[in-house]
C-alpha cells in the first residue's frame, strides 16, 4: 500500500482494513449456489470506507468515513452497489483533503483544529457526524445511523443522501447508540448528554422533537454502544469505562481516549420502567464491558438479559489499525452472559452461557426479541482451531443449552451475519444467514447465504473487489 513502508504478511489487513473501498455498482453478480425464491429484498450494510486519508492512515477501526453496500435480491440474481455516505465530516475530507472533524480515536491534524469552537458547555463542536455503524427503519425513513444524534437519511434506491435528521435537539451536545430498539410504531435510542452534570436519557426517536421518556443524572458517563429493553423495561448496562466530562471539555486527545478503565467502580445496571421513565432497580455488579446486548425479557420478578461481554475494554485497544495489522493479534474473547437481575432483592445473578467467542451478535428480532423463548444468537466468532488473526468464523450459539456450532473457510473472514426468517418460519433457527465474507484467497469479497439450521452453505455470490470489513446492516424485504 502507499500509505505504509513496512512490509507484512497479514493479507486480511491489507485488504479489509488498510484500504479505500472501491466505490461501483455491478449488476447480475455471478451466483453459486440457488438463493431462495422467497428471499427477495435488499441486504443493506453499513461501515468503514475509508482509511487512509491524505498522506496518513486513521487509528482506529471505528474511525473511518463510512460507507454502505446494497445488495438488491430478486427471483435469485443479484445486483450490488455501494456509496460512501454523504455528511459534514465526509464532506469536509472532500474539501480539504483532511479529517475537518474528530472521530473516535483520531482528531484532525492540529493546524485546522479549533480546539473549542464553542464555549457554550457541553457542546462537543469537533465530534464526527459521519453515521457509519449501522442502517434502520424508522418509520418510513431510511437511516444511517452513528453514535452522534446527527443521522442521515439516504434513498435505499441510490443510497444518496435525502437529508439529516437530528431526532434530539442540540444534537451536539449528546452521543448516542447505532442501536435503536423497536416496538410497534416506537423506535427508543439512549442519548448520553455530558455537562457538569451529565446525564443517560432514552428518547423515542420515531417522534422527533419529544421530552425524553427517562432521564438519570451520573457524574461520570461511560462509554455505551447500546442498551437492553424488555416489554415493560429499558435497561441500561454502563462498565467502568467512564469519562470525566469536563476533559472533553478541553479535549486533550481523542474522544474516546479521555475515558477511563476504573475497574475499581464496578458495573452499573439500571431498570427503567417504560412507561413512567422511572428507575425501577438498580444493580452494581463486578466491572464488564460491552458493545451489545443481545436480548432481554420478563420472568417473573427478574429480569433477564443476554449480553455478549468482556471483562475488561481492552478489546477497544485491539482494534486500532497498529494491533490489528498485527498477524498474531489476539482478540479478547467476548462471550454471552447471562443476567439475572432480581427486581425484589436487588441481585444480580450473572452466568456465562456458552465459552464460544461471539461479536456482532443478532437474533432474529422482529419475532424473538423480549421473548423468553428465543433460543439462537448468530455472530462472527474465533473459530475454536485457530484463535489468532481477525474474525474467521460465524458462530452459533444455542443459548438454551449453551451448543454452538461454526461456518468457517479457510482464508475467510465474515461480516455480521443477518438473520431473515424463512417464509413459513416456526424457530429462530428456520431461515438464513446474510454475511458479507473477505476472502483472502480470491483477495475479493462475497455475500455468503447460509441455513441456519445447518449453518451450511446455501449460496454466494461472489464481487470482484474486496469490501473494507463493516459493522452492522440488515435485510428488508421487498415491499
Ligand atoms: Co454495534
Amino acid at each position: 500500500m502507499e500509505f505504509r513502508n513496512s512490509i507484512h504478511s497479514n493479507l486480511f489487513f491489507e485488504l479489509g482494513l488498510n484500504r479505500n473501498q472501491k466505490i461501483y455498482s455491478l449488476n447480475n453478480v455471478p451466483v453459486h449456489g440457488k438463493i431462495p425464491d422467497w428471499l427477495n429484498g435488499t441486504f443493506l450494510r453499513n461501515g468503514p470506507g475509508m482509511l487512509n486519508i491524505k498522506n496518513r492512515r486513521l487509528n482506529h477501526w471505528f474511525d473511518a468515513m463510512g460507507a454502505l453496500h446494497k445488495f438488491d435480491i430478486r427471483d435469485g440474481k443479484v445486483d450490488y452497489s455501494c456509496r460512501f455516505i454523504e455528511c459534514d465530516s465526509y464532506d469536509g475530507v472532500i474539501e480539504s483533503g483532511d479529517l475537518k472533524f474528530s472521530e473516535f480515536a483520531t482528531d484532525p491534524c492540529k493546524s485546522i483544529f479549533k480546539k473549542v469552537q464553542s464555549y457554550v458547555f457541553p457542546s462537543l463542536p469537533n465530534m464526527t457526524d459521519n453515521p457509519k455503524i449501522n442502517v434502520a427503519r424508522i418509520g418510513e425513513k431510511w437511516m444511517a445511523l452513528g453514535e452522534t444524534p446527527m443521522q442521515v437519511e439516504f434513498d435505499p434506491k441510490t443510497l444518496k443522501k435525502i437529508g439529516v435528521s437530528e431526532p434530539v435537539p442540540g444534537a451536539f451536545s449528546y452521543k448516542t447508540t447505532a442501536h435503536p430498539h423497536f416496538d410497534k410504531e416506537h423506535a427508543y435510542n439512549l442519548v448520553v448528554k455530558f455537562g457538569m452534570i451529565s446525564y443517560y436519557k432514552i428518547y423515542d426517536v420515531a417522534k422527533p422533537g419529544g421530552k425524553p421518556l427517562a432521564s438519570i443524572p451520573i457524574k461520570k458517563p461511560a462509554y455505551i454502544h447500546g442498551f437492553g429493553m424488555t416489554k415493560k423495561y429499558f435497561i441500561i448496562t454502563a462498565g467502568p469505562l467512564v469519562v470525566v466530562p469536563i476533559e472533553l471539555l478541553f479535549w486533550k486527545r481523542p474522544y474516546i481516549e479521555n475515558h477511563k478503565w476504573r475497574p475499581q467502580d464496578g458495573a452499573s445496571i439500571w431498570v427503567i420502567e417504560k412507561e413512567s421513565g422511572k428507575v425501577k432497580a438498580y444493580f452494581e455488579t463486578d466491572p464488564f464491558f460491552c458493545f451489545h446486548h443481545v436480548n432481554a425479557w420478563e420472568e417473573g420478578n427478574e429480569i433477564i438479559m443476554d449480553i455478549n461481554a468482556y471483562d475488561d475494554a481492552s478489546i477497544i485497544q485491539k482494534y486500532y489499525l497498529r494491533e490489528l495489522e498485527q498477524p498474531d493479534v489476539e482478540l479478547p474473547f467476548g462471550t454471552i452472559r447471562r443476567f439475572r437481575l432480581n427486581l425484589s432483592t436487588k441481585k444480580a445473578d450473572i452466568q456465562i452461557i456458552s465459552n464460544a467467542c461471539i461479536e456482532l451478535p443478532r437474533i432474529d428480532y422482529n419475532r424473538y426479541n423480549t421473548e423468553s423463548n428465543y433460543r439462537f444468537t448468530y455472530g462472527v466468532s474465533l473459530n475454536p482451531n485457530e484463535r489468532k488473526g481477525f474474525y474467521n468464523s460465524v458462530v452459533k450459539i444455542n443459548v438454551q443449552t449453551g451448543e454452538n456450532s461454526y461456518w468457517f473457510e479457510t482464508g475467510c473472514y465474515p461480516g455480521e451475519p443477518v438473520f431473515y426468517p424463512s417464509p413459513k418460519s416456526k424457530s429462530d433457527q428456520d431461515g438464513v444467514l446474510l454475511s458479507i465474507v473477505l476472502d483472502t484467497k480470491t483477495q475479493n469479497s462475497f455475500l455468503l447465504i447460509l441455513d441456519a439450521t445447518t449453518m451450511n452453505e446455501i449460496a454466494r455470490a461472489g464481487l470482484p473487489e474486496p469490501i473494507v470489513y463493516g459493522f452492522h446492516g440488515d435485510f428488508f424485504p421487498a415491499i
